[in-house]
């Protein structure tokens, strides 16, 4: 279900590093990790801050506002994973990235 959308170049997307996408004009938050693209809501569970300009520790990711971590696995907060912030399913097509969206 939902409507799947060019995110990204996978080429442009660096092992690791937080990247920003709006695919649909929606603010994603891209993270290519050991062979596998996540896609999550670019905006913090907490009060919104872009997650893009996080810190990425393994499967962690860093809010740069305060300090809330989650897993990009599946987008919970750690300290309360009733907390999440959205995640969408990412899909590599041809060198692409592709988000679905609801
Ligand atoms: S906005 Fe992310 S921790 Fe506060």
């Amino acid at each position: 279900m939902g409507t799947s959308a060019e995110a990204a170049e996978l080429s442009k997307l660096p092992e690791g590093r937080p990247a920003a996408a709006f695919p649909l004009g929606l603010p994603v938050l891209l993270v290519r990790r050991g062979g596998e693209v996540y896609a999550l809501e670019n905006r913090c569970a907490h009060m919104g801050c872009p997650l893009a300009a996080g810190k990425l520790d393994g499967y962690v990711l860093q809010c740069p506002c305060h300090d809330w971590r989650f897993d990009i696995r599946d987008g919970k907060f750690l300290d309360a994973p009733e907390l999440a912030v959205k995640i969408y399913a990412a899909e590599i097509k041809d060198g692409k990235v592709f988000v679905r969206l609801p």
